[in-house]
């Protein structure tokens, strides 16, 4: 059975990729901007990495794909952000993803997220994207997972998951995944050996940080001038902003001291596997902003999935199942093929 391709817009350091690849898809290509995420996601992957403004990308030059994703950038979108949504350069990215679309036509196109997206000026940013891919003669379905309630990570990351169909038959039979507990705790994703860099014991802050973090294995977070425990046995979302400042990134009391999360353990916070290089030539701070920046893996790969099986449904079994008289299928004849 030939695979499906996916091209990853927006890659970053190929977190859907990530996904997209354990559930089985191939990818074609992918496009980034930034060159320190370029040079994290070359020492990964072997596809075509286009590095370069989407806006100069002629669709002519790229390979035809099944899926088009991307998680085109939230600052735009997001709570610490600026609100401007379309105002916003960053926010105007999604109308190129279309401009590809449009020209490549893929089977499906999958977009992740901030939460907030949905709500963002009175929920009429949304109903644009929603009613942008309708024009562009797709079915829409939208979800708001939250990582650590639909995968085994300890991470609190609410994001909304885009899902977009050709065929309606496809669109019916998709859904999100189900959710299921976490498994993985904090203690699970911490090294036990640490460079002495991520310690704050030479910290002018250290007094403070030893009368506030009483507990080993919770996470902590600068909030301004104070620290907010995390109650919940999870990891608060990792950011973006993890690499501007250094107080950004979660702070943790080790059998040893109080410390920061190094740049690997916020990777594994994502989900991303031990063999996945995270370059000595790439700075922690870029690698912290590279984390922050992506996805968490399992979810997406749940995600991808089930759009795989989606798709399966016209692709491969079609044949079998269709009634001749009708293009779109009973919901019986949709759940007979999910379950083959
Ligand atoms: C939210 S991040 C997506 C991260 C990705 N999903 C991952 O797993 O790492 C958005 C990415 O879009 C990139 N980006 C921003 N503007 C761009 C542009 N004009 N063209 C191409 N990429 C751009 C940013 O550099 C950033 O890596």
């Amino acid at each position: 059975m030939s695979k499906f391709k996916v091209g990853e817009l927006f890659a970053g350091v190929g977190g859907i990729s990530q996904g997209f690849i354990r559930a089985g898809f191939d990818v074609g290509w992918a496009n980034e901007i930034d060159k320190k995420a370029c040079e994290t996601y070359r020492a990964n992957y072997n596809h075509r990495l286009i590095e370069a403004d989407i806006h100069s990308i002629n669709p002519k030059d790229l390979e035809n794909i099944d899926v088009l994703s991307g998680g085109f950038p939230c600052q735009a979108f997001s709570v610490a952000g600026y609100r401007k949504g379309f105002d916003d350069a960053r926010g105007n990215l999604f109308f190129e993803v279309m401009r590809l679309a449009d020209h490549l036509q893929p089977k499906a196109i999958f977009l992740e997220n901030v939460k907030n997206l949905e709500s963002h000026d009175k929920g009429n940013t949304f109903k644009v994207i929603v009613k942008t891919l309708q024009d562009s003669g797709y079915y829409v379905k939208s979800a708001v997972l939250n990582t650590c309630k639909y995968s085994e990570l300890p991470q609190n990351r609410e994001r909304i998951y885009i899902v977009a169909f050709k065929n309606i038959n496809s669109y019916y039979s998709f859904n999100f995944p189900g959710k299921t507990s976490k498994t993985i705790n904090i203690e699970d994703i911490l090294d036990v050996e640490v460079a002495n860099k991520y310690y704050y014991n030479k910290s002018k802050y250290y007094d403070q940080l030893k009368s506030e973090i009483n507990k080993e294995y919770t996470i902590y977070q600068w909030r301004r001038v104070y620290l907010r425990e995390n109650k919940s046995g999870v990891c608060p979302t990792l950011t973006a902003n993890m690499g501007t400042g250094g107080h950004n990134v979660p702070l943790v009391k080790d059998g040893k001291d109080i410390r920061k999360l190094t740049p690997r353990e916020c990777f594994r916070l994502q989900g991303f596997p031990e063999n996945y290089v995270l370059p000595e030539y790439v700075s922690d701070t870029a690698l912290y902003k590279q984390a922050g920046n992506s996805v968490s893996v399992p979810v997406i790969e749940q995600i991808a999935q089930n759009i795989k099986s989606s798709l399966r449904i016209n692709d491969e079994l079609i044949g079998s199942y269709i009634n001749k008289s009708s293009k779109e299928f009973t919901s019986e004849q949709i759940d007979r093929l999910v379950a083959v």
